[in-house]
């Protein structure tokens, strides 16, 4: 089969929507499965219901003069035997959730914000794009969602995949797009009058045509990318006087934090993932730092979800974690 970008010519009817990805290829099989297994069951009871409604009709000579009263082999046959279908059919989709949820160290970072009505991306050099999403064939992305105003939900039908975008969170997406094409971003949560046309497309390249993509167009060579963006913040909100080691105040230091796990006052570890590092600017007092005094003052609409990503791309520059290694791995030692 051709791997060229399909024309609208090349969709024709099919049972599942068009698959792109390693998700949907999972998903269908999974998906395909249980219809199977309820699509058997069913026209065998319906089989069954028919075959006795007619043999013990009112007037049929069937042989009513033994009638069982029990029969514990069958009874304990028609209860184990679903048991552990469905045991199994929920180890497998447990598995594949897992497996979905579990991002690879070597996923591409891209930063998605959210508002109404569209979405904006941001590759990790700095190239901007909206409502579009380029991507590589074959390596796994994993996308950064946040939202700047109300809760909306990044879908792409044909990756099978969907996660709400919070105001407030970030959260995360990974994929490995396995076919060459656009496919259509949909917002799937009602977010107010232009919901429905929040719409948008994944467009999946050949490596070396996506490089020559990431490195044209409306983004010049030497424009900035999120992390010196955020460089520069740190620099103008003055971070450095407390987190700095000549600061008498004595601050976590930053360095080296992403991925790490942190002591909390309350005897727990959390991950420095993207999401702590950013409730740690905006709301420092829902996590303090064990053996530290609570006077981080928040940045509560100080910054923007875009300062905010730019601030944390750079916290995570000056780590020597892979991008998002916080997320695939929970190294609380
Ligand atoms: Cu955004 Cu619906």
């Amino acid at each position: 089969m051709s791997t060229d970008v399909p024309g609208p010519a090349a969709e024709s009817f099919t049972l599942l929507a068009q698959s792109a990805s390693s998700t949907a290829s999972h998903t269908d099989v999974l998906f395909i499965a249980m219809l199977l297994i309820c699509g058997l069951m069913a026209i065998a009871l319906a089989v069954l219901i028919c075959w006795f409604s007619f043999r013990y009709r009112e007037g049929a000579h069937a042989d009513r003069t033994h009638p069982p009263s029990h029969a514990n082999g069958l009874e304990a046959a028609w209860t184990i035997a679903p048991m552990l279908v469905f045991i199994g059919i929920f180890t497998w989709a447990a598995h594949d959730y897992a497996e979905g949820r579990r991002v690879p160290p070597e996923a591409l970072p891209v930063y998605v914000v959210a508002k109404q009505w569209m979405w904006r991306l941001q590759h990790g050099n700095g190239r901007q794009e909206i409502n579009e999403l380029h991507v590589p064939l074959d390596r796994p992305v994993v996308l950064v969602l946040a939202s700047q105003d109300v809760i909306h939900s990044f879908f792409v039908p044909a990756f099978r995949m969907k996660q709400d975008v919070m105001p407030g969170r970030y959260t995360r997406l990974w994929f490995t797009a396995n076919k060459l094409g656009e496919y259509r971003i949909l917002c799937s949560e009602y977010c107010g009058s232009q919901h429905s046309a929040m719409l948008g497309r994944v467009i999946v390249m050949r490596e070396a045509e996506y490089a020559r993509w990431l490195n044209s167009g409306p983004m010049p060579a030497g424009e900035p990318t999120p992390a010196q963006l955020g460089e520069g913040l740190y620099k103008r909100l003055a971070c450095a006087s407390c987190h700095e080691a000549p600061s008498s105040v004595h601050a976590p230091p930053l360095e080296g934090l992403y991925g790490k796990a942190v002591l909390l006052s309350d005897g727990t570890r959390v991950l420095a993932d993207e999401d702590y590092l950013r409730e740690s600017i905006v709301a420092p007092k829902q996590k303090t730092v064990a053996g530290q005094p609570s006077i981080m003052p928040s940045y509560q609409g100080q910054l923007s979800e875009e300062e905010l990503q730019n601030l944390v791309a750079y916290l995570r520059s000056v780590s020597s974690q892979p991008a998002t290694a916080a997320v695939s791995r929970s190294n609380a030692s």
